[in-house]
């Protein structure tokens, strides 16, 4: 194996632990302490997921890897610092909130930081490196792995924030993207690992449209589907500090709905039924979910139900029901 990507993989690990240790024992870190603090995590939480803070220094972590031994050339290759034009090294995750991110093994790859004041961009993650591929890692992967091996499921939110707070709520089971889309290369990474995938993401339109689009990535996946629709404006993490975990545990357990329940849900949305030309565009593009439904107990409740709501025959809308076609993306 290469030695370049030894030293990436021992140089990830040694910043993990030193931005650990600034962040739960030093003055420096006592503003990320706090931040997470005032952001109710606790610190087994913090240590769980080995989050740190990196000083707001200039050169805090290149003067870190230069005096042991890494050659800074591979360190900016890496991510873990930046090189300006006038080739000038330079710490690329200073004055934020660390969130080491782990492939499957539990080796440290990449951070994502979270800025603690104002300045933006609100998060800087690691680019594509060659350790450090975005549509295959999965934030809190390593530490949900045992608990998504054992119920067979997992919770897919938008951010890091949310996976500890649902973790710390007790469900463990739970991982997040990292900023980017869901990609197939994630869908077959859990469908190696579990039966369920539950999408709780934020509950504004962006939420909601990244939501359809992890729908139809899954819809040629054996995996099982289930969303749980957040209220508007609130993410899993508002949701949990503003009525506690129990209660969070409970709303998990019984507000989840089906892919077609929350597209019966997503379709209503603004039409007004009562008018015959939005109600049989309404009708038209659930009988195409349905078309993609591979249930059929399913696919056949569900046209009973149009069936019964708008009193049209069942053999009518099954014949309208859109084959699948194979060959889809
Ligand atoms: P959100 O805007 O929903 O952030 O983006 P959040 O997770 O609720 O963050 P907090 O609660 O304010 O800390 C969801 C995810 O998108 C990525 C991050 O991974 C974030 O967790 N993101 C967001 C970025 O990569 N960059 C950004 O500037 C913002
Ligand atoms: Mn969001
Ligand atoms: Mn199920
Ligand atoms: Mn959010
Ligand atoms: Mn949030």
């Amino acid at each position: 194996e290469q030695v370049w990507r030894k030293q990436m993989r021992d140089a990830h690990r040694l910043v993990a632990d030193l931005y650990h240790e600034v962040l739960m024992k030093t003055e420096a870190g006592e503003v990320g302490l706090t931040y997470l603090r005032n952001r109710d995590l606790t610190e087994e939480t913090i240590a769980q997921y080995r989050i740190g803070f990196a000083p707001d220094q200039r050169r805090f972590t290149v003067e870190l890897l230069e005096r042991r031994g890494f050659d800074l050339e591979v360190m900016v290759e890496a991510g873990l610092i930046s090189k300006s034009k006038s080739g000038e090294y330079f710490d690329r995750f200073e004055g934020r909130v660390v969130f080491p991110i782990a492939d499957r093994d539990g080796t440290i790859v990449g951070f994502s930081g979270r800025a603690i004041d104002d300045r933006q961009p609100k998060y800087v993650n690691t680019a594509e490196t060659p350790l450090f591929n975005k549509s295959e890692l999965l934030f809190g992967f390593s530490q949900a792995r045992a608990t998504m091996r054992k119920k067979k499921r997992v919770f897919l939110v938008e951010g890091n924030v949310d996976v500890l707070q649902v973790a710390q709520a007790g469900i463990q089971e739970v991982v997040a993207s990292l900023g980017t889309a869901f990609s197939p290369q994630h869908a077959r990474a859990l469908s190696r690992i579990v039966e369920e995938v539950i999408i709780c993401y934020d509950g504004d339109h962006a939420g909601q449209e990244a939501t359809q689009k992890v729908i139809r990535l899954l819809e040629s996946s054996p995996l099982d589907v289930q969303i749980l629709p957040l209220p508007e404006k609130t993410d899993p993490d508002d949701y949990i500090r503003q009525h506690g975990g129990t209660h969070w545990q409970q709303f998990v357990e019984t507000e989840q709905l089906s892919v077609l329940d929350f597209m019966n849900r997503m379709l209503r949305r603004g039409k007004n039924l009562n008018r015959e030309g939005e109600r049989i565009r309404f009708i038209e593009s659930m009988l195409e979910e349905i078309g993609k439904t591979n249930d059929s107990i399913r696919r056949d409740l569900y046209v009973k139900k149009l069936s019964d709501e708008f009193e049209i025959p069942l053999e009518t809308l099954r014949s309208r029901i859109p084959r699948p076609t194979s060959s889809e993306s």
